[in-house]
């Protein structure tokens, strides 16, 4: 078996993020930040530091924000310069000429169409798919942790995490096969599980290396829970026909589509800051004594 390397990433952002309204009226939802970065630049990192080349957003309207986010910015630049400031905050917003792809999905008629809408640039490659709701910390990133593993089992290996059996109704859950250190085997996947139906707490927390073939069985636009057409349905056809493995990242997830998680990424991420993190901790202790 050749194992081609993952140099494509593919990041659904055409969501309306309706949950964070009105914050998200007019502006994208993956332009809501994180102490000062915009979440989609933190998927953007995290792409990148795992040897991606490539980045194609599949965007919908009223998502320029992102396109101008990775962008050269004259006015800023030349102005700042122009006062002797640096323009290292605004470094990781660089891209490399023709790396950033903008496709557009037309209507939300769910993930897995998200994903095939980007087939023609991916082509016939393994690529990644990196749902940017979905903040991971770690080091290194959970791609390039992804990555390695692809490198040596191949096929497509999906994130793996352990939620709280209550929780299962909300994600794409893996039935669990064998498992060796952070790599197990996964036997299916169903989509949004009813209640007390899931087969294990396993979730998929929105990072996946896939193999090319998804994209035929997304062709069919079969569609399954909530009457979207699922990447999580046409990924189980795979199974049995390419290796398929779940990856169990070492380091922390934040949930930023759900208030809670997004204001707890917040608090995390700025207590980890030598700038602020001091004043950020006293006043939260202070806050709750
Ligand atoms: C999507 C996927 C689901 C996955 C989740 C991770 O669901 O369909 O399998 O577990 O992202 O956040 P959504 O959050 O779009 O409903």
């Amino acid at each position: 078996m050749t194992i081609k390397p993952v140099r494509k990433a593919v990041l659904p952002v055409a969501g309306l993020g309706t949950r964070f309204l009105p914050a998200t009226k007019a502006m994208p939802k993956e332009m809501l930040t994180v102490v000062d970065k915009p979440l989609i630049q933190y998927a953007v990192e995290e792409a990148l530091e795992a040897g991606i080349e490539q980045i194609i957003f599949v965007t919908g309207r009223n998502k320029g924000a992102l396109e101008d986010h990775f962008d050269i910015s004259y006015e800023l630049e030349q102005t700042m310069a122009a006062r002797g400031k640096s323009l290292e905050a605004i470094e990781g917003t660089r891209m490399k000429p023709g790396s950033p792809v903008y496709i557009r999905q037309q209507e939300p008629l769910g993930l897995g169409h998200a994903v095939w809408c980007a087939r023609e640039i991916v082509g016939d490659e393994p690529f990644a798919v990196l749902l940017p709701d979905e903040l991971m910390v770690g080091t290194p990133g959970f791609i390039a942790q992804m990555v390695e593993a692809y490198n040596s089992v191949g096929g497509n290996v999906i994130g793996a995490l352990e939620v709280a059996e209550s929780e299962t109704d909300k994600y794409g859950i893996i039935s669990p096969g064998n498992v060796d250190g952070r790599l197990t085997e996964v036997t299916a996947l169903v989509e949004k599980p009813k209640r007390g139906s899931a087969p294990s707490n396993l979730m998929i927390p929105g990072r996946y290396i896939l193999q090319p073939e998804v994209m035929r069985i997304l062709e069919r636009q079969e569609t399954g829970a909530g009457g979207e057409i699922q990447l999580t349905d046409a990924m189980a056809q795979l199974i049995g026909t390419q290796p398929f493995h779940g990856f169990t990242f070492d380091g922390a997830r934040y949930d930023c589509g759900d208030k809670a998680g997004y204001i707890q990424a917040n608090l995390a991420l700025a207590l980890q800051r030598e700038d602020i993190g001091p004043a950020v901790r006293s006043f939260a202790e202070t806050l709750l004594r």
